[in-house]
């Protein structure tokens, strides 16, 4: 059985979106659009695997609809849903963590590194997430799933659990899903410290760029990054031991859509001083607008929430008919939906 190429990918709405999410997602997922359908999700579900305070969570999961909006998804042309209010997610996501096994979680790094040495003590469903994951997926049969590096691995776990699922049911239900990552920017790094991923969750605002900060905040954060002493090389491979400053220049290539190579030899010779307000002012040319887009939908939540609705009636009706036919290969009477 062929599938038709569809896309899905998700954002936890656990915090605001940062640099990392645009570049790595949001600006690609906004490139996917008209070219195959596409099925964007705030994935609500996830982001309470950690704690969330509940009036925080409704602020950040609207915000997050704002900030896909504002950078250029269109309703009419993309499904845009937050997860939880489509029922298909909690309900394959049970049925897939009864495909999945024990040791294919055991091996996930994100979990590992989320729960450090506090494994007894995180919730179930911090453990079961790549499960919830690839019902999120897979309950769109979808063929192509946009990411950032960090993803890669619970992609392929979804493909695992697709195979093991048509296997064990002597079916081809679901189509096996491509990670698709791409472009200079998978992997944005903390501005603080270039071995670790620039995120939402970090403690230190300083380490990331928000989609909300103004042009002050973001000059001010770039101005502050962690870098070296050192002029930059004349190309990426002079870069290779100097993990912030690679970072730095791969955000100016990412924003500004040019090779890093041609970053490096143009600012050749220079030091972080002189390619440090460069770099500001891409970023904010690039961010700017999309900060002032979102905060003019965010006066009007209602407005938010009509079209976060109106998708997630179209994200049900394709996904309700795929989980009614999943229960019945799995032996479940059909009922009535
Ligand atoms: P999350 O914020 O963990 O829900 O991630 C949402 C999407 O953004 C996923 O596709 C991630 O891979 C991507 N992403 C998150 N942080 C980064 C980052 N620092 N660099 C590139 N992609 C990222
Ligand atoms: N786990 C992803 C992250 O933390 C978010 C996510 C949830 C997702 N479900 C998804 C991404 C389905 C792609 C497809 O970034």
């Amino acid at each position: 059985m062929t599938h038709a190429p569809r896309i899905f990918s998700g954002i936890q709405p656990s915090g605001g979106l940062t640099l990392g999410n645009y570049l790595g997602a949001l600006r690609r997922f906004v490139e996917k659009q008209g070219q195959v359908e596409t099925v964007y999700c705030l994935v609500d579900l996830h982001a309470i695997t950690v704690w969330q305070d509940p009036a925080r969570l409704r602020h950040q999961t609207r915000e997050a609809a704002a900030a896909f909006l504002a950078a250029g998804i269109d309703p009419a042309q993309s499904i845009l849903f937050v997860q939880s209010h489509v029922p298909a997610h909690a309900e394959l996501g049970w049925m897939l963590s009864c495909v999945a096994r024990v040791g294919w979680m055991n091996r996930m790094t994100q979990f590992k590194d989320k729960a450090g040495k506090n494994a007894e003590a995180v919730s179930l469903g911090l453990y079961a997430y790549p499960a919830l994951m690839a019902a999120d997926i897979l309950a769109y049969q979808a063929t192509h799933v946009p990411v950032g590096e960090d993803q890669k691995q619970h992609v392929e776990l979804t493909r695992d659990i697709a195979a093991k699922f048509n296997h064990d049911y002597g079916v081809e239900f679901f189509p096996l899903p491509e990670p698709v990552i791409e472009g200079t920017a998978t992997r944005v790094m903390s501005l603080r410290d270039g071995s670790r991923k620039m995120s939402k969750s970090d403690p230190s605002d300083a380490s990331r760029i928000n989609l909300t900060d103004d042009a002050d905040t973001i000059a001010q954060k770039i101005r502050k990054a962690r870098t070296d002493a050192d002029p930059l090389p004349g190309s990426m491979a002079g870069l290779k031991d100097r993990p912030e400053a690679r970072n730095l220049v791969n955000i100016y290539a990412a924003l500004t859509g040019e090779a890093p190579d041609a970053v490096c030899a143009r600012f050749e010779g220079q030091g972080f001083g002189a390619f440090k307000p460069a770099l500001a002012e891409v970023a904010v040319g690039v961010l700017s607008p999309i900060t002032t887009r979102m905060n003019a939908l965010m006066a009007d939540p209602a407005e938010i929430d009509r079209i976060l609705l109106a998708g997630a009636e179209r994200a049900d009706a394709v996904a309700a008919p795929i989980v009614a036919d999943a229960r019945e290969i799995m032996g479940m009477i059909r009922g009535a939906r």
